[in-house]
C-alpha cells in the first residue's frame, strides 16, 4: 500500500482526504505530525514541511508542493537531492490569478482607493477616467500564472510588457528578457505585477533601487511572494510619493504584526494570500497521477527543475 503524507498548518486535511480517497481508496493518506513508521512514507503533499524533517523520510519518491510555488520545500538544505518536487499547475489556478491581476490592474488604473476613500469622506471629487493605451502594464515572471495574467490585461486594452529570464512569444506582451533588459523594462511600467518564483536570484528583487526605476505614480501589485520584496522601500518609495499604490497578497510575515504600517496604510491594499487557491478536487487528481508515475518509475508533470528553482 502506498503512503501519502499531508504536511500543512494551514489547510484543513478534511475535503483533502475524502479527495484523495474517492480518486484512489487504496492510497493511505496520514496527517503530519501523525506520521506513522518513517519507512513508510512514499510521497509528501507539503506546505512550509518543518526544516530538515522530509530528510527523515528514508523512502521517499515524491515531494509535493500544495500550491504553484515550492520555495517552501527548496529553502530547506537538508532537502535529500534525489527525491523529485512537483509543483501545482492547474486552470483553476492560473484562472484565479488571471482575475485578481486584473481586478488589481483595473482598480489602480479607475483610481478605485481613491474613489472610495472620497466617498466615506464625503467628497465627490470628479476624476478624469484613466487612459488605458497610455497605462503600460509590466508583469514580472511569465510563468503559467504570469503568462495567463499577462495576456488577460493585454485583452482588456493595456499594452503590456512581461520580463522573464528566457524569452516568450505571448499575444499582446512584449518581451524583456534578463538582467539587461530589466532596467529598461521597469522605466516603462506604470503597474508592475510581480509573479515570479522565489529563488535566491529573485529574493528582494523589489526595492528600492528597482521600484525607484518605475515612473513617477506607478503601481505595484506583488502576488509572488513576501520575500520578492523590501518592504521597508516600498513603504518609503510610497510615502515620498514616487509610487501611487501597492497592492500586496503575499508579506514577510503572513499574517503582518498587527502594528505593521501596511495595515493602515492609506496607499496600500493587503489581501490575505488569497489571490488564487488549490481546491482538494481540482488539485487532487495531478497529485494522485504523480504518486503513481513516482511509484511506478514514469515521468512526472509539473516537476521542478530543483538547480534552477522552479
Ligand atoms: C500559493 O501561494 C501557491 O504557491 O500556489
Amino acid at each position: 500500500m502506498t503512503t501519502l503524507l499531508f504536511i500543512s498548518r494551514v489547510h484543513d486535511p478534511a475535503p483533502w482526504v475524502a479527495a484523495f480517497r474517492r480518486l484512489d481508496p487504496e492510497l493511505r493518506v496520514r496527517i503530519w505530525p501523525d506520521t506513522g513508521p518513517v519507512e513508510a512514507v512514499d510521497a509528501v503533499l507539503a506546505w512550509t514541511p518543518p526544516p530538515g524533517f522530509l530528510a527523515s523520510l528514508p523512502n521517499l519518491r515524491l515531494i509535493s508542493s500544495f500550491g504553484a510555488g515550492i520555495e517552501h520545500v527548496l529553502g530547506d538544505a537538508t532537502l535529500p537531492p534525489s527525491v523529485p518536487v512537483t509543483r501545482i499547475v492547474e486552470e483553476r489556478l492560473t484562472r484565479g490569478m488571471s482575475e485578481y491581476v486584473a481586478l488589481h490592474v483595473l482598480r489602480h488604473h479607475r483610481k478605485l482607493g481613491l474613489i472610495e476613500a472620497n466617498q466615506r469622506a464625503g467628497i465627490w471629487k470628479w476624476l478624469p477616467p484613466a487612459d488605458t493605451p497610455r497605462t503600460t502594464v509590466g508583469v514580472m515572471g511569465l510563468g503559467a500564472m504570469g503568462a495567463a495574467a499577462a495576456v488577460q490585461v493585454a485583452q482588456l486594452g493595456f499594452p503590456v510588457l512581461g520580463w522573464s529570464a528566457t524569452p516568450k512569444a505571448l499575444p499582446g506582451v512584449e518581451s524583456f528578457v534578463g538582467e539587461d533588459q530589466r532596467d529598461e523594462f521597469l522605466r516603462l511600467c506604470n503597474i508592475l505585477v510581480c509573479l515570479l518564483p522565489l529563488t535566491p536570484a529573485t529574493r528582494g528583487i523589489l526595492n528600492r533601487s528597482t521600484l525607484g526605476r518605475l515612473p513617477e505614480g506607478a503601481y505595484v501589485i506583488n502576488a509572488g511572494r513576501g520575500g520578492h520584496l523590501v518592504e521597508a522601500d516600498l513603504l518609503a518609495l510610497l510615502d515620498s510619493g514616487h509610487l501611487a499604490g501597492a497592492t500586496l497578497d503575499v508579506f514577510a510575515q503572513e499574517p503582518p504584526p498587527p502594528d505593521h504600517p501596511f495595515w493602515r496604510h492609506p496607499k496600500v491594499l493587503m489581501t490575505p494570500h488569497n489571490a488564487a487557491d488549490s481546491l482538494p478536487q481540482t488539485v487532487a487528481p495531478q497529485i494522485v497521477d504523480n504518486i503513481r508515475r513516482a511509484m511506478s518509475g514514469q515521468p512526472l508533470i509539473n516537476l521542478v527543475d530543483r538547480t534552477r528553482g522552479y
